[in-house]
């Protein structure tokens, strides 16, 4: 079989993370989760009291950070110098300062070398907003997943109802803002690869957007 470096972009709540995580395990490959790496940056900015605005700053920070992917027993933790903050990044606060700090070229610029370090080897599925357009144009095989904002937004309300609960109403208003900031920012703003497989979500059970997915990669190698 070939070895393939797989993208999967798309919108908050489109379920990018829930099907890449299955398309990975379905081939063995590993998955790696970007948006993490822009969490754990808005976490170091956010802990160093530093002004995100504050473009010098950010990159002495940055010369000094250690953010890495660790393997544990259910995927890759994310350590920011030498602790575990995989489950202290999931918060509505580091959502919105995550969704701020990547609009900024200094940010981008910082975590472009990691990851592309990180899928030297392929074998690899990467979940994000630009893995297809900006940090891995010849990817092997590129997804656009969206669904609609309602359907989003019920995703993700009852991801955090377990955690940080919040109205649905704020969360829809929460995750309108991101979409905005995410797909209207001069840098990298989402958007579809030419060459992506397009998959709306909004009427299709996780299962089926993986096999869907599966088919595509069956129909490459
Ligand atoms: O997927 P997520 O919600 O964990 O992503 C957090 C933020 O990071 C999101 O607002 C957009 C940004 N992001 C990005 O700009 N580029 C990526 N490849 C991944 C995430």
């Amino acid at each position: 079989m070939k070895r393939l470096l797989i993208t999967i972009d798309g919108p908050s709540g489109a379920g990018k993370t829930t099907v890449s995580r299955m398309l990975a395990d379905r081939l063995g490959y590993r998955y790696i989760d970007t948006g993490a790496l822009y969490r754990g940056v808005a976490l170091a900015t956010l802990s160093s009291g530093l002004n995100p605005d504050d473009d010098e700053g950010l990159f002495r920070l940055f010369n000094t950070l250690k953010l890495k992917f660790v393997p544990g027993e259910k995927g890759l933790r994310l350590f920011l110098n030498g602790s575990d903050i995989t489950d202290r990044i999931r918060t509505p606060e580091i959502s919105m300062v995550a969704s701020a700090v990547s609009a900024k070229q200094v940010v981008r610029d910082y975590l472009l070398n990691l990851q592309r370090d990180l899928g030297r080897d392929k074998n690899v599925v990467f979940e994000g907003r630009d893995m297809g357009t900006v940090v891995f144009p010849d990817a092997d095989l590129k997804f656009f997943l969206d669904a609609s904002l309602q359907t989003r937004a019920k995703r993700r309300f009852k991801e955090l109802s377990s955690t940080t609960p919040q109205s649905l109403e704020v969360v829809e208003t929460d995750m309108r803002r991101r979409d905005t900031n995410d797909s209207t920012r001069d840098l990298a703003p989402l958007k579809p690869a030419k060459d992506a497989v397009r998959i709306d979500s909004t009427d299709l059970t996780i299962e089926d957007v993986v096999d869907r997915m599966v088919s595509a990669v069956n129909a490459l190698t």
